[in-house]
C-alpha cells in the first residue's frame, strides 16, 4: 500500500513537500527511484545528520552497500541523490570498479608513487579536488560511488577498507584524500544469480500473490548478504553502515518508470521546441509494449531507456526534422501491425485522446468500496467506471470497452459469473475478475475456471485488486506480443 503511493508519486505529494526541504528530499527521491522505499528511508537520515553538523569525525558520513538484481535502480539511486543535492546527476564521483580488475590498474585511481616512470602524468582519479568538484553551492556533501565492487582487484578492496575505516585515502604521492564529507556507496550484484533463481518463476507481474513479496524480500536479503560475506572479509563488511537490498521491479513499478520516462521525453520536447512543441500521446497498450520490449528479469529496466530512444525518440526526431509534425499537434504512438515496432502518426482534429492508463469497470452495489477504489485508481492514473447493476454494466461495456471488469458475484439483478460471460462476449479482450464474499457454488466455480476468471475472496486489500488487474493485462499483452 505505502509502496504503491510512493511509486506513483502524484503532483499533490510534490506540492506538499515543497514546504519542508527534508520531506522534499524523501519525496523527490522516491519519485525518481521507483519501488525501492527502503533505499530512500535508509539514506536520507544520514544526509540529515550531515546537514545538522552531527556527522561523526574520522569516517565517511555514511557507507552503504546496495545489493540486488541488475537494472533495479542501484546506480540510479546515487544519480538521483546527486540531482537532488547538487542539481545534476553528473555531480558524483563514480568509480567503475570493472576498470580496476588488475592490480596495476589501481595506480590510475591513486596515482603512481614518485620515482615511478610517468608518475607526473598519472593524475589520480580520486583526489581532494575531484571530491570538491562534485559538490555544489547548495551542499558540501560529496557522493562517491564504487560501482560493481565485486569486479575490483583485491588491492582496491584494501584501499577501500582504509576509506571506510578512517575516512582517508593515501595517494601515490603520499598526499591524502579526506572522505569525512562524503557518502560512500558500494554497489554489487553479488548473489544476483541466486536471487534470479529465487525470483524468476514470478518476476515482475506476480506481485499480486499475497504474502509472496514479504517472503521474497527477506530471502533475497539473506542470499545477497551470504554472497557478500563469502567475497569480502568480516572487517570490510563490518564497516558498512547499511546494506540495502533492491527488489525486483513489480509491474506497478515498471509502469511508473515508463510513465516517468515518457514524461521526461515530453518535457524535453517542450523545452527544446518551445513554441513549435507538440503533444506525444502514448496509449496504455503502447506503454505495455515498451515494458515488454525494454525490461526483463535479467536486466530489469536497464534497457528501457534505449528501447524508448530507439522506438520513440528517434522516429519522433525524424518526423520533426522532415516537417511532418505541426506545432501544437498531437502525435499518437501505436503498435505497428507487425507488433515489432511502433507507428507514429499525427492525430486528426477532433480525434479523441487514447487513454494512457487502463480503464476498469467495477460492478458492485457497495458504494464505499466503489469510492475507495476510485480514489486509489485515480492516484495511479487509472480510470474507473462504475455500475451498480448488471444491466448498467452491459450498457457501459457496449460503449466504453474497458480493459478490465471487476464484478461482484451478488448483483441486484443477477449473478456476476453470468454477467462476466455475457460481457466477455461483448468485449472479448476485456479481462474479467470476480469478487465474492463467500465460496462460489461449484457450477459457477467451473464457469470461472473455464473462462479464466480469477476469483477474489472478500475481504481483500485494494492493492491486491490493482495488482491482479495489472498482472492480467500484462499477461494478456505478452501473450499477444
Ligand atoms: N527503481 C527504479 N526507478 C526508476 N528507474 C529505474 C529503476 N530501476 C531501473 N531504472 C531505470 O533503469 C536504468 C538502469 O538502472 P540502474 O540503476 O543503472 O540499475 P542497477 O541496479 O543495475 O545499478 C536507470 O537509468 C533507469 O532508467
Ligand atoms: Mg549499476
Amino acid at each position: 500500500m505505502v509502496d504503491s503511493k510512493k511509486s506513483t508519486g502524484t503532483g499533490g505529494r510534490a506540492r506538499k513537500a515543497a514546504a519542508d526541504p527534508m520531506e522534499n528530499l524523501t519525496a523527490i527521491l522516491s519519485q525518481k527511484v521507483v519501488g525501492q522505499p527502503a533505499a530512500t528511508s535508509v539514506i536520507v537520515p544520514y544526509i540529515q545528520m550531515f546537514q545538522a553538523g552531527l556527522a561523526p569525525e574520522g569516517r565517511p558520513v555514511g557507507i552503504f552497500l546496495l545489493l540486488g538484481p541488475t537494472g533495479t535502480g542501484k546506480t540510479k539511486t546515487v544519480e538521483a541523490l546527486a540531482e537532488v543535492l547538487h542539481g545534476s546527476a553528473k555531480n558524483l564521483l563514480k568509480i567503475d570498479c570493472g576498470e580496476f580488475q588488475m592490480e596495476h590498474e589501481v595506480a590510475k585511481l591513486i596515482g603512481a608513487p614518485p620515482g615511478y616512470l610517468g608518475h607526473r602524468e598519472t593524475q589520480p582519479m580520486l583526489s581532494q579536488q575531484k571530491l570538491t568538484a562534485v559538490t555544489s553551492d547548495s551542499s558540501s556533501l560529496s557522493l562517491v560511488l564504487f560501482d560493481e565492487i565485486e569486479k575490483a582487484a583485491p588491492s582496491l578492496t584494501r584501499l577501500l577498507l582504509g576509506v571506510l575505516d578512517k575516512g582517508v585515502l593515501r595517494l601515490g604521492d603520499n598526499s591524502s584524500v579526506n572522505f569525512e564529507k562524503s557518502l560512500v556507496f558500494l554497489t554489487s550484484n553479488l548473489g544476483a544469480r541466486e536471487m534470479m533463481k529465487e525470483i524468476n518463476p514470478n518476476f515482475g507481474f506476480s506481485a499480486g500473490a499475497p504474502g509472496v513479496r514479504g517472503d521474497i524480500t527477506s530471502k533475497l536479503e539473506n542470499i545477497a548478504l551470504a554472497a557478500v560475506r563469502k567475497k569480502f572479509s568480516p572487517e570490510f563488511v563490518n564497516r558498512i553502515d547499511c546494506v540495502i537490498t533492491y527488489q525486483p521491479l513489480t509491474a506497478e513499478s515498471l509502469s511508473a518508470i515508463v510513465d516517468h520516462q515518457i514524461l521526461d521525453l515530453q518535457n524535453h520536447v517542450n523545452t527544446r521546441l518551445a513554441s513549435r512543441c507538440f503533444q506525444i500521446e502514448v496509449p496504455f497498450e503502447t506503454r505495455q509494449w515498451l515494458i515488454e520490449k525494454g525490461t526483463s528479469s535479467e536486466y530489469g529496466a536497464r534497457e528501457l531507456n534505449r528501447t524508448i530512444h530507439r522506438h520513440l525518440t528517434q522516429p519522433l526526431a525524424t518526423m520533426v526534422a522532415t516537417g511532418q509534425v505541426d506545432a501544437g499537434a498531437r502525435v499518437r504512438v501505436e503498435i505497428a501491425s507487425d507488433r515489432a515496432s511502433l507507428a507514429l502518426r499525427p492525430t486528426r482534429t477532433g480525434e479523441a485522446e487514447a487513454p494512457s492508463h487502463p480503464t476498469v469497470l467495477l460492478v458492485d452495489d457497495n458504494r464505499d468500496l466503489l469510492h475507495f477504489l476510485e480514489r486509489l485508481m485515480a492516484e495511479a492514473g487509472w480510470r474507473l467506471l462504475t455500475a451498480e447493476s448488471a444491466s448498467e454494466a452491459r450498457r457501459i461495456v457496449a460503449d466504453q470497452k474497458p480493459n478490465a471488469a471487476l464484478l461482484d458475484y451478488m448483483l441486484p439483478d443477477g449473478n456476476g459469473v453470468e454477467l462476466g460471460v455475457q460481457l466477455r462476449r461483448q468485449a472479448p479482450k476485456m479481462q474479467v475478475i470476480m469478487m465474492t464474499g463467500s465460496v462460489l457454488p461449484p457450477e459457477d466455480e467451473a464457469v470461472c475456471e473455464e473462462h479464466d476468471f480469477p476469483v477474489l475472496r472478500k475481504p481483500f486489500l485494494a492493492t491486491e485488486v490493482m495488482n491482479q488487474i495489472r498482472s492480467r493485462l500484462a499477461a494478456v499483452f505478452s501473450a499477444k506480443g
